[in-house]
């Protein structure tokens, strides 16, 4: 039996975990804690951890986890950015899920987007208290119009597919273009200029942090609308914040906030919300939050606990040898994975 420290456990996570973790011969550790410097010790005699986008797995935490004899860090999700894999490499196995449900993300961005220019939000709100006026509730067709996709992986195609269908115009930008895809890149420049709406698919790193800043927003179309599935940090919410107050931004649709480690996933509605960023972008009406909720499909829960566990067995039966590690050795963590056939170290 191969025991992890589940961290940042949800309700909604066990189902599947324990249904997957049991056929394999896998015992998980419930913890509704994050896992950070203050909590690393929960995981003692525990062979791996299994964490999520909010667990702080920086170096002081890696050195605690290799002084306790872990051996694995199991990401339940596809970004990495929480885990430091550089300081991992040598020490401890990083291994993630690097597709679960692309659909899940990319139909929540849509979801959000029509929500959005179709003003659902509001609606939903004035016919429950029997309001049934229509006035402030035009939109837009999104027919003709044109979306920018920033990053064109596994999640930006599906986007872009989907919105293929509602008769867009596509342009993208993303360094390593998909061959064959036709798709029409331009430059980051390019598309700022030209698109009525833009979608966030690439993943948060130093190249990407703050790619929507006050630069960005200046050279944007004014009514532009902004969607954001990936990660929070890719936007600076102030510059946003001032974006929409200055009716530059149309709108802003975001599953994710950069400051939403210490508030998204938990119930705040009894509590004071201390993040006046937040509380200003959630009271503008053109403004749509949900707290990181695009990749909870039951399809992609289902596959994240399989991939999990099966990544799970897979380092510790094979000799630590995982498709999905994380892979340090040389420095490109993605190059190196799709190059390598044998464990990082
Ligand atoms: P992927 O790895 O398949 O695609 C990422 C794409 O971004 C790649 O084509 C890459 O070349 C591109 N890219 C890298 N640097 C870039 C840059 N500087 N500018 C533009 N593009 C760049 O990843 P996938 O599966 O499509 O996921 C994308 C992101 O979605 C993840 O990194 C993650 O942050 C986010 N995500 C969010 C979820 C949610 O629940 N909100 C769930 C799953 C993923």
């Amino acid at each position: 039996m191969i025991n992890v420290a589940f961290y940042d456990t949800k309700p909604y996570d066990k189902p599947s975990f324990e249904r997957y973790g049991e056929a394999h011969g896998v015992h998980f550790k419930y913890l509704e804690t994050k896992l950070c410097e203050d909590t690393v010790d929960l995981a003692k005699g525990c062979d791996a951890v299994c964490v999520f986008v909010n667990d702080t797995v920086n170096a002081n935490v890696i050195d605690r986890l290799y002084e306790l004899g872990i051996k694995l860090i199991a990401l339940r999700s596809a970004g990495y950015n929480n885990v430091d894999v550089k300081h991992a490499f040598g020490k401890l196995h990083v291994v993630h899920v690097p597709a679960y449900s692309p659909y899940a993300v990319a139909e929540h961005a849509m979801a959000l987007m029509l929500t959005s220019v179709r003003r659902i939000h509001k609606a939903y709100n004035r016919t429950r208290e029997f309001n049934f006026s229509l006035n402030g509730l035009t939109g837009f067709d999104l027919h003709g119009k044109t979306i920018g996709v920033i990053g064109t992986g596994k999640i930006g195609r599906i986007f872009i597919d989907i919105c293929r269908g509602f008769g867009m115009k596509i342009i993208a930008y993303d360094p390593y273009p998909a061959d064959g895809a036709g798709i029409e890149y331009v430059s980051l420049d390019e598309l700022f200029a030209q698109s009525d709406v833009i979608s966030l698919h690439c993943p948060l790193n130093d190249g990407t942090f703050h790619t929507i800043n006050t630069d960005a927003i200046a050279k944007m179309k004014k009514g532009v609308v902004i969607v954001n599935t990936s990660r929070g940090a890719l936007i600076d919410t102030e510059a946003l914040l001032d974006g929409i107050k200055s009716r530059k931004i149309g709108a802003a649709c975001l599953d994710v906030y950069e400051e939403e480690a210490d508030i998204f996933f938990e119930d705040r509605s009894g509590h004071i919300l201390d993040d006046d960023l937040l509380s200003r972008l959630i009271s503008m009406p053109n403004v749509i939050v949900t707290s990181h909720q695009a990749f909870l499909t039951e399809e992609a829960l289902g596959n994240i606990a399989e991939t999990t566990v099966t990544n799970i067995r897979s380092c510790f039966d094979n000799d630590g040898y995982c498709d999905n590690e994380l892979c340090y050795r040389c420095g490109n963590i993605e190059k190196c994975k799709s190059n390598r056939k044998a464990k990082c170290f």
